[in-house]
């Protein structure tokens, strides 16, 4: 692995994540390129049912998403990704543009190639950035209505404070008079939940495992990997599912040269999956400047599809 080129953020963010009195590891280090490989996975699992309601709705309400959004629309996907739901909402809205969001430059360049071949007449005018804070959006687009669109439930990974901070940055990316396409879990039963992210098979298990693979692999570490197991847990003051990393038995290792000593019990925490009720998601929204037009859910409230239309400064008593 010494030929391997270590990202600084990472290691910082390792080093001082082990270190902090509560240890933590953001969780965009889950997703190397084996991390994305087993979230794909996850996606396909019986138990995790977010990917699966969330691409029925977008089947069966994306007419009704492009009749009041409006056909002819600039879409601007926030964390493009690999684009997997796109399709749908792009064959309903019939847009004049196509503009995916990406950090990832290879991913996006990948999708964006593998998008046209199936959108041969759309412009595709892919941006590598991060929508965290504004984003110049490319000329061609500047005079369509813009429809922006985040599915996923990606929002869930953040608190409320950094989502507002992200609602807000999409609303000054996109501009007064646009519309936003999000995807919302819900809250629901704690064991529908709980087996959503310790699915049988394994695969989250792996997948939040697979931070540790890489913390060895990438900064030198000696983490003995029989000595943590993953944890889904239900925090309920949060209203969120919290990844761990737990100690099954006291434990010391090095990471870069740097000594880090765990209790049985004691855990790293590597990502957040918060949930909505109705009311929180609309406030959520509704801090951001967002107002909401549209709202559609499965017949057993699992997921939310949430359409809002940014909003103008206005007065208020
Ligand atoms: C990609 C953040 C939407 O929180 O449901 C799934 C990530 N982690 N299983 C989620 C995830 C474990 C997923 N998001």
């Amino acid at each position: 692995m010494a030929e391997m080129e270590v990202d600084p953020a990472f290691r910082a963010d390792v080093l001082s994540g082990l270190a902090a009195p509560i240890r933590a590891v953001p969780a965009r280090w889950l997703y190397d390129r084996r991390g994305s490989e087993l979230f794909e996975r996850i996606t396909e699992l019986p138990e995790y049912y977010p990917t699966r309601v969330e691409r029925g709705l977008l089947e069966r309400y994306s007419a009704d998403v492009a009749r009041i959004a409006g056909t002819g629309d600039a879409v601007v996907e926030f964390g493009s990704g690999s684009s997997a739901k796109t399709p749908i909402l792009l064959r309903a809205v019939a847009p004049s543009a196509y503009v995916p969001i990406d950090i990832s430059g290879n991913f996006l360049r990948d999708s964006s190639a593998a998008l046209q071949k199936d959108f041969p007449e759309l412009p595709i005018y892919p941006v590598e950035g991060d929508f965290m804070k504004p984003i110049v959006l490319p000329p061609e687009v500047a005079r369509a209505t813009k429809l922006g669109f985040f599915p996923g439930s990606t929002i869930g990974n953040m608190v409320a404070r950094t989502s507002v901070d992200l609602l807000r940055a999409m609303k000054d990316t996109l501009g007064v008079g646009a519309f936003l396409l999000i995807g919302m879990d819900r809250l629901k039963d704690v064991d529908t939940l709980i087996r959503a992210y310790d699915d049988a098979q394994g695969v989250t298990a792996a997948f939040n495992m697979n931070l540790l693979h890489r913390i060895n692999a990438e900064l030198n570490g000696d983490i003995p990997l029989d000595a943590f197991r993953h944890r889904a847990i239900w925090n309920d003051r949060m209203a969120r599912i919290e990844m761990h990393l737990e100690a099954v038995r006291n434990v010391a290792f090095a990471v870069e040269g740097q000594s880090f000593a765990f209790k049985a019990g004691e855990t790293i925490h590597t990502e957040n999956s918060h949930k909505y009720g109705l009311r929180d998601s609309r406030l959520l929204l509704r801090a951001a400047g967002w107002g909401l037009c549209r709202e559609w859910t499965d017949e057993d409230d699992q997921f939310a599809l949430i359409l809002a239309e940014a909003e103008a400064p206005r007065f208020a008593p």
